[in-house]
């Protein structure tokens, strides 16, 4: 899906998404964030930061730099920091797929529920890598393809509608990762229904 429709469609989601996409996607936005651990002096980029559901979910002393592409998803993530303030925390509207940073800029990045609503996650990856320093960490929370095969052709039936929806469900772990600088470390299941991935990644790239 290109650009154009899927900011209309995140634009269209921003006020509700909340109530939508909330309380029942926030255990592992939560484990994500507390297993990214970021230490004082840490640069972390939260990449389609959408509502910054998980801003108030990262330590006071943690720099934050969240990045979308939509236009609405940040003024409701603006909006989240006025109620939440956090001292050291940006917000820049900016395509996950050529980020305005130099190399290197980051120590820890997440990325939640985001490579299966972007319309290419192997640029996003890609970008991902090029941004975060070598060793850095990712956390990726996303729905993927599941390890069970029936589950996963259920995936791939629903995913025509899905796309419609803003989201791809025919991704695997595998799909995503292909090609970058990034090694999965750990893969932990996640509520809702084991459904969800949390997958931490170690940037190999040379220093
Ligand atoms: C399903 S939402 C996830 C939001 C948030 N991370 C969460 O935990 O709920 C996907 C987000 O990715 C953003 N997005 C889609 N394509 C993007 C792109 N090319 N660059 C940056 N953000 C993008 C959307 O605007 C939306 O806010």
């Amino acid at each position: 899906m290109d650009h154009a429709t899927l900011g209309r469609i995140y634009d269209g989601y921003a006020r509700i998404y909340d109530r939508l996409f909330g309380r029942v996607f926030d255990e592992p936005r939560r484990r994500a964030v507390a297993q990214l651990a970021a230490k004082p002096g840490e640069r972390v980029l939260e990449v389609g930061v959408g509502t910054g559901i998980a801003l108030p979910m990262y330590p006071q002393h943690a720099d934050v730099v969240g990045v979308d592409y939509s236009a609405g998803m940040l003024r409701e993530a603006q909006a989240c920091l006025g109620r939440s303030p956090r001292p050291r925390t940006w917000l820049l509207r900016m395509d996950a797929m050529r980020m305005a940073f130099p190399d290197n800029s980051f120590d820890a990045l997440m990325a939640a529920y985001v490579v299966t609503a972007v319309p290419d996650c192997h640029r996003v990856v890609a970008e991902m890598a090029r941004v975060c320093r070598p060793g850095g960490r990712l956390l990726l929370v996303n729905h993927l393809q599941n390890r069970n095969r029936l589950v996963a052709f259920g995936q791939r039936l629903l995913c025509p509608l899905t796309r419609r929806l803003g989201w791809r469900t025919d991704l695997s772990i595998e799909d995503v990762l292909r090609g970058s600088s990034f090694v999965p470390v750990s893969v932990q299941t996640m509520p809702p229904l084991g459904l969800w991935y949390l997958i931490e990644c170690r940037n190999d790239k040379p220093a």
